[in-house]
């Protein structure tokens, strides 16, 4: 059995409004007590129980936050676009069709290749202080490409994302609904076991709504999740057709009608917020405001992927998300945390009640506030996952 006490935390994010103030339940001068990778106790430093022989941490007045959890990212690509990047900062807008260059660059790619960058990505993202992270397929688009994609997603994190719905490919491009037979049919069939979750880039270039039904039904009934890529680049059917089919989020949302707000706050799909892919395009950023004050629950992820947002660092779009998104900072770190936890319909993570995983995250500063008031500086001191402290 192994005990860990980490004292002296200046500032505690619990994410448990039952154990100290606000929605974000914070502890001033509190302490954690870990074992066997979980949180057994958390509360005012005087408190701290009586136990076994256990390691101590001093945190030194820090404080201490829930790792984040990402439930947005397309990690298994090869290449990058970075002179699509430059590109665009020139003027050139952001489309779908950037995706095919990955595409081929992926298919290309030996399954070491491919490994060695989602293990990059992933050790960049936990460095960064994420603890858990969704890993989607996408840049594969043939059957054995979609399923080594998922397969080598699968070494990485259980929260693996079916996408062969990304865009269709090149050789389906005068026929796309025999790319959704495919899609809902043997392609489904060699990935469903390997995938917790299904997802559709529904977007004009894309699949329409009812293309993206038949994916996500066909998905549903092999027992993938769905969640969809809805409203980025403009308004769509994408999120009245998530609502409908329960899924668990629709993310980007960032061009809504007043029905889609309504419908996501009616439902239970959380609306998962991407604001390094605004920042990464150029372009306005989703209304989190306006969800937030109609009670949707809002998620923010980092959508690491090589086109629209090649960053892993949560951090950053926490920053991104106040200064730019008018969300509070404790309502940004909580989206990131227990909002992505909502997204991933987890309930271990996200937070730091007894019984959670011990996934925490020591900042080099008093306040998680400090998040987005020093932005792009690494306050990421030190990162525990299950209770291990990570390299
Ligand atoms: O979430 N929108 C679709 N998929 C990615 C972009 C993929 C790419 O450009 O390679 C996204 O932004
Ligand atoms: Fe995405």
């Amino acid at each position: 059995m192994t005990s860990l006490l980490i004292d002296h935390i200046g500032s505690l994010v619990t994410n448990d409004p039952g154990l100290g103030e606000g929605p974000l339940g914070v502890i001033e001068d509190a302490a954690v007590v870990v074992q066997d990778g979980v949180v057994v106790w958390a509360g005012p430093r005087g408190g701290t129980p009586e136990g076994a022989a256990r390691d101590r941490f001093d945190a030194g007045g820090r404080a201490v936050i829930p790792g984040f959890v990402d439930s947005h990212a397309h990690l298994v690509f090869a290449g990058d676009r970075a002179r699509e990047f430059e590109a665009r900062m020139s003027g050139r807008p952001y489309t779908a069709g950037g995706i095919r260059t990955t595409v081929a660059a992926t298919r290309a790619a030996t399954d070491e290749g491919l490994r060695r960058n989602v293990r990059r990505l992933v050790a960049e993202a936990l460095r960064s202080g994420t603890t858990t992270v969704e890993c989607k397929s996408g840049y594969g688009l043939t059957i054995q490409d979609e399923e080594r994609g998922l397969r080598l997603a699968a070494e990485h994190t259980p929260e693996v994302t079916y996408l062969g719905a990304h865009v269709v490919p090149p050789e389906y491009a005068g026929n796309p609904d025999a790319y959704v037979d495919l899609v809902r049919g043997p392609m489904l069939d060699a990935c469903a076991p390997h995938a917790r979750w299904i997802d559709v880039f529904c977007e004009r270039g894309a699949f329409d709504g009812d293309q993206t039904r038949a994916i996500l039904e066909a998905g549903a009934r092999r027992g993938l999740v769905p969640r969809v890529h809805a409203g980025q680049l403009g308004p769509g059917p994408g999120v009245a057709v998530a609502v409908e089919l329960g899924a668990a989020s629709a993310d980007h949302v960032t061009h809504l009608t007043d029905a889609d707000v309504d419908a996501l706050a009616s439902g239970s799909t959380v609306a998962t917020l991407l604001p390094g892919a605004e920042f990464s395009t150029r372009s306005p950023y989703p209304d989190a405001r306006r969800l937030l004050d109609a009670g949707v629950t809002v998620a923010l992820a980092a959508d690491c992927n090589p086109g629209s947002s090649y960053t892993t660092n949560i951090p950053f779009c926490v920053a991104l998300a106040v200064r730019d998104m008018n969300m509070t900072p404790a309502e940004a770190v909580w989206a990131a945390t227990k909002g992505g936890a909502r997204a991933l319909r987890r309930t271990d993570v996200g937070h730091l009640a007894p019984g959670a995983r011990a996934d925490l995250v020591l900042l080099d500063a008093p306040s998680y506030i400090h998040l987005a008031y020093r932005p792009g500086v690494p306050l990421v001191a030190r990162v525990w996952k299950d209770g291990s402290p990570q390299p």
